[in-house]
């Protein structure tokens, strides 16, 4: 095993602006790593992430002091019969009929919106006039929430990202955290309790009625989950359209094809997802011992597994730092579903239950960005700007274009 003296460090400046050089140094010669500040053991390989997402032994709990604090006790820290019945209560809203036949109209306003501000100035910011608005809007929406208050809930979804990015205990970071679970909790609470005596045809009023096996969520089950939707949906799906089209213009040829065959975009993103993730990270605790590269893990650890890394692992993927959405290795039919061939969405029983409506976001900002933007192209001044260590992605992405007449 490597001590964090010896291999990369994952919480210095030099790896938040390039992790990927890093990551290279780690599957080469350090797939083990101790990082002392972050007491946690971190992996890298693909076989040991996807292990780690896969086995049963390899536990969530890690979330009782990474989210429980913000959100209030959450889907992604439970495991066994507790898991699976919640899984029954809140998957069924994230596909299917309820996906194509609700959502999708107001996936489709929420676009056109936020296209609106800007299809005939010719110019934009790909990331802070659309990405960042574009997922929390649709969230909010779907909830039925009061649209006026997307601010709110912006503010809020970035605090909350910041509490679970803080990999360095910053006590500020913590504190406006707890502020946040508080103010949601103030405004959540009212709404979902009228909601109930009101039931309509969104989210809320979904996940009000469901039940499964005799059980319903209560109130604070239910502000919790809109809090973890806020965080798991919102920065995600944001730093997915960013990425997804910052890798499209840095590869006019693959742009173009895009834009000529709207049906390769489910590509793009999938190989969007390997090379790019919007999660970089995510933490697991083992609940025994567990053996990784011949080292012995003890029972209890916080083990750091880096997707950004495993996607890049040349064991898994061919030219794994090219970005091709040709690519034959990452197969897109599976690319959304628990048998994907990319980690970011993890594997096993807490794959992304989003993963199917961040692709319907991803089609519908897709197609209509390129139908506003005929011959779209980064702006002079657009320089690399991939920000992040937890989640990433383009910070800013200015594009010019001839407005459509
Ligand atoms: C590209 C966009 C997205 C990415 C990269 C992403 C990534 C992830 C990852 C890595 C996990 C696993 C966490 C873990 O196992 O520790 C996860 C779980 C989850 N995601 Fe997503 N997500 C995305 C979009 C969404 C959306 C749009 C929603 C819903 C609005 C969502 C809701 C959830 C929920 C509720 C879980 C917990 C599932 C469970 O514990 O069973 N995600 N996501």
């Amino acid at each position: 095993m490597t001590t964090a003296s010896e291999a990369p460090d994952i919480l210095s400046p030099e790896f938040a602006m390039d992790p990927y050089s890093a990551y290279r140094a780690m599957l080469d010669t350090a797939p083990l790593v101790w990082n002392e500040p972050m007491q946690s053991y971190i992996v890298s390989r693909y076989e040991d992430v996807a292990r780690a997402f896969k086995e049963p032994v390899y536990t969530t709990n890690n979330y009782d002091w990474q989210l429980e604090p913000v959100h209030g006790r959450t889907i992604v820290q439970m495991d066994g019969r507790e898991h699976s019945v919640r899984r029954a209560l809140v998957a069924p809203a994230f596909r299917g009929n309820e996906l194509e036949q609700k959502f999708l109209p107001v996936i489709e306003r929420n676009a056109r919106e936020l296209i609106d501000g800007f299809r005939d100035k010719g110019s934009a910011d790909l990331v802070t006039d659309f990405a960042r608005h574009f997922p929390i809007n649709v969230i909010v929406d779907m909830l039925g929430l009061d649209r006026d208050d997307q601010a709110r809930f912006q503010r809020w979804y970035t605090s909350i990202i910041a509490f679970l990015s803080n990999l360095s205990q910053d006590p500020d970071v913590a504190a406006d955290g707890l502020r946040t679970r508080a103010e949601l909790a103030e405004y959540m609470i009212p709404i979902i309790q009228h909601r109930r005596e009101n039931l309509g045809d969104d989210l809320l009023s979904t996940l009000c009625a469901a039940e499964v096996e005799g059980t319903q969520m209560d109130d604070e089950d239910i502000k919790a989950f809109v809090s973890l939707l806020l965080a798991a949906g919102g920065e995600t799906t944001d730093k997915a359209v960013g990425s997804t089209f910052r890798n499209l213009l840095d590869h006019p040829d693959q742009l173009a094809a895009v834009r000529a065959d709207r049906t390769l975009i489910p590509r793009a993103f999938a190989e969007t997802l390997r090379f790019s993730p919007p999660v970089h990270m995510i933490m697991r605790q083992p609940a025994e011992a567990v053996t990784v590269s011949g080292v012995s893990i003890p029972a209890g650890s916080t083990v750091t597994c880096l997707i950004g890394a495993a996607n890049r692992d040349p064991r898994r993927f061919a030219n794994p730092d090219s970005f091709d959405i040709f690519r034959d290795d990452l197969p897109t039919n599976t690319a959304f579903s628990a048998a994907a061939g990319h980690l970011s969405f993890a594997l096993g029983r807490h794959f992304c239950v989003g993963a199917l409506l961040a692709k319907t976001e991803v089609e519908v900002a897709s197609n209509q960005l390129l139908d506003a933007m005929p011959d779209l192209a980064l702006a002079e001044d657009a320089g690399p700007v991939e920000r992040g260590v937890f989640t990433r992605g383009p910070a800013s992405l200015p594009v010019r274009f001839t407005p459509v007449s």
